[in-house]
């Protein structure tokens, strides 16, 4: 079995009726979904929110009753992918341009509950250029002062235009080669004005659960 899956269904074995339950975004979190829904259709009682339109809409396909954020003061557990973690489980997320929701619903969980394949585990984060969520106005600024703090800021594209967030932002990838000190440069980021939010996820992470491909799945 695919190694995001066997990571994302361990998971959702955590998930007891009547909690309130947080999707993720991505394509581990998508198994996690998705088992989720067969679970619910078996009877397990919950109620979910989730970090994306996307992930709303496959909930919601699935028939897993769903919770609008605004109506949401605590989250139970939530389930989410990550691109990189490192040895102090923290995080670089967002390469789903889904950061800034999923950092919302991170931050109003009890326990979040990153899931992911062998490979997003690393030493030190960086290999992954780090996604900052900026608003449009005045962009080229925003990214000027990106540059300035010493990575190479690309503003992300789709189809020929720059891409848009759920929330109506652009996201700009910012390699700043390997990251030495995650927590620092997390806060220095989000001082820029036109900065959103950043897909650093410092210290967040209450469990690390791990598929391998030989189809072993740790949790840490
Ligand atoms: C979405 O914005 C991201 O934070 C995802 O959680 C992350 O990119 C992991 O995605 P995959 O599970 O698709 O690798």
């Amino acid at each position: 079995m695919d190694a995001k899956r066997i990571a994302a269904e361990k998971a959702t074995a955590y998930i007891d009726h009547e909690m309130v339950v947080g999707l993720g975004t991505g394509s581990t979190a998508y198994w996690a979904i998705q088992k989720i829904g067969e679970n619910v259709k078996r009877g397990l009682r919950i109620q979910a929110v989730a970090t994306s339109i996307q992930s709303e809409n496959l909930a919601k396909a699935l028939g897993i009753p769903m919770l609008s954020m605004s109506m949401v003061d605590s989250i139970d557990l939530t389930i989410d992918g990550a691109d990189e973690v490192d040895e102090a489980w923290n995080l670089i997320k967002g390469g789903g341009g889904a950061l800034l929701r999923e950092k919302i619903v991170a931050s109003t969980s009890k326990n979040l509950f990153i899931v992911v394949d062998e490979r997003k585990l690393v030493k030190k984060l960086g290999a992954f250029p780090l996604p900052v969520e900026i608003v449009t106005f005045a962009h080229e600024i925003t990214q000027n002062k990106l540059r300035a703090l010493g990575c190479i800021p690309v503003l992300r594209m789709k189809e020929q235009h720059p891409y848009l967030t759920d929330n109506g932002n652009y996201i700009v990838d910012c390699d700043f080669g390997s990251i030495d000190h995650p927590e620092e440069l997390h806060q220095i980021i989000n001082m820029i004005p036109g900065v959103v939010d950043n897909g650093l996820f410092i210290k967040m992470a209450a469990k690390v659960i791990v598929g391998y491909q030989d189809g072993t799945v740790i949790e840490m």
